[in-house]
């Protein structure tokens, strides 16, 4: 089936379409190129041996998608990656996010709607969980008190797509919340490669590997985990890419609006991660300790019941290859796709 990818030609956008070819569907991606580069869907095609159908555009803009839509009235779904996604930057420019992350999703689902196209796939993330909640978090943990307008960014287009689902029962949307995506397709010709310094561990330990930084800042080991330092559920961001062809499967079998974890039920703590790295990939990573981050939790993992029972999608890959392929991107491309 054709699949609209918006946001494709970023991180997870790019995995997903190989993922979404090899299963024999026909991505076509929408991207305004924000926070990405169109030579990554130039890998895809090398890894795939497809092109995939570009458009460079803005998901805001309502008489673009409504061209897009027109052009392909073949289109059986939407997979919604596009959004802004720094934590930190979320707060110093909160109109930007709000309006970028809502405005997307409103003018999309608005022209979906008008063409008859009612299957929508969200990039949700777990930072819609509260920070009280028992780990692992649960579909049906407790939601809100975010720590960011990023996060509430996606609380509220949760809350709108599921009002769109309630209102016409047409329609089917899975939310699919995120845990902590890593790694890079085994090719090493796609992976993540964040603007100026990254804000998120992975990407950080592998520039410090090459050499980009001088260390890593552990932000706290005091916190009550096993060795004091946070602990998150990473997941192979291939793996993740599969989870959303998994969704699209379900989706053309059940309306209305469902929402799923992805993630492996697994912790690991940031010194966890540093150490794998260091052993999968035989290099150093040095390492200070630093004060806590401000919003950080100590904890967070997922429950992946749900998405295994539902969706039959399980995380394949292991520490080992988050840690291997990442650094398989990383090396083999020290400047993303600047080269
Ligand atoms: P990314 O920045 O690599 O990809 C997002 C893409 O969307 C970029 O290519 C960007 O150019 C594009 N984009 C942004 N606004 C747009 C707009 N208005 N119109 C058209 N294109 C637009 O990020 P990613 O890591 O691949 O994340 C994809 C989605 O998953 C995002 O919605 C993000 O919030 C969500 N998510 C990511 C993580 C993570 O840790 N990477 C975790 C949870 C959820
Ligand atoms: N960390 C460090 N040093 C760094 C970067 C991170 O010690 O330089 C630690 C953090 O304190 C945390 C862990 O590594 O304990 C993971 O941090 P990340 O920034 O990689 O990930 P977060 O769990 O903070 O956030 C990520 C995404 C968010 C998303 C959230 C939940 O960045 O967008 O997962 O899905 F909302």
């Amino acid at each position: 089936m054709k699949v609209l990818v918006t946001g494709g030609t970023g991180y997870i956008g790019s995995h997903t379409c190989v993922e979404l070819i090899e299963a024999g569907h026909q991505p076509v991606v929408l991207d305004n190129l924000c926070n990405s580069n169109p030579e990554s869907l130039r890998r895809v095609a090398q890894i795939t041996g497809r092109e995939v159908p570009f458009i460079e555009g803005d998901v805001c803009d309502e008489a673009l998608l409504e061209r897009v839509f027109a052009q392909n009235p073949d289109i059986a779904c939407v997979i919604h990656f596009a959004g802004l996604k720094a934590v930190g930057e979320s707060v110093a420019k909160p109109l930007e996010y709000y309006y970028n992350n809502l405005l997307s999703t409103m003018t999309l689902c608005r022209v979906m709607g008008r063409h008859g196209v009612k299957k929508i796939i969200f990039s949700s993330s777990a930072t819609v969980y509260s920070g009280d909640n028992e780990m692992p978090l649960r579909e049906d943990s407790k939601t809100g008190n975010c720590t960011n307008p990023y996060g509430w960014t996606k609380y509220m287009c949760e809350q709108i797509l599921r009002d769109v689902a309630k209102a016409d029962s047409e329609w089917s949307v899975v939310l699919l919340r995120y845990f902590n995506p890593v790694g890079a397709h085994q090719s090493g010709l796609i992976g993540e490669h964040p603007n100026g310094i990254p804000n998120n561990l992975m990407p950080f330990i592998s520039q410090t590997a090459i050499g980009k930084r001088e260390k890593l800042s552990i932000f706290g080991n005091d916190y009550d985990t096993p060795d004091g330092t946070g602990v998150r559920d990473y997941i192979h961001v291939v793996d993740l890419a599969r989870g959303h062809v998994a969704a699209a499967n379900y989706m053309m079998e059940h309306k209305g609006e469902a929402v799923f974890n992805l993630g492996t039920g697994r912790g690991y703590s940031v010194l966890d991660m540093v150490k794998a790295f260091e052993q999968a990939n035989g290099v150093a990573i040095p390492y200070a300790i630093a004060p806590r981050r401000s919003g950080d939790l100590a904890t967070c993992y997922a429950d992946p019941t749900r998405s295994r029972e539902v969706l039959g999608w399980e995380a394949q890959y292991d520490q080992v290859d988050m840690c291997r392929d990442t650094w398989n991107w990383q090396s083999k491309n020290p400047n993303g796709y600047d080269e």
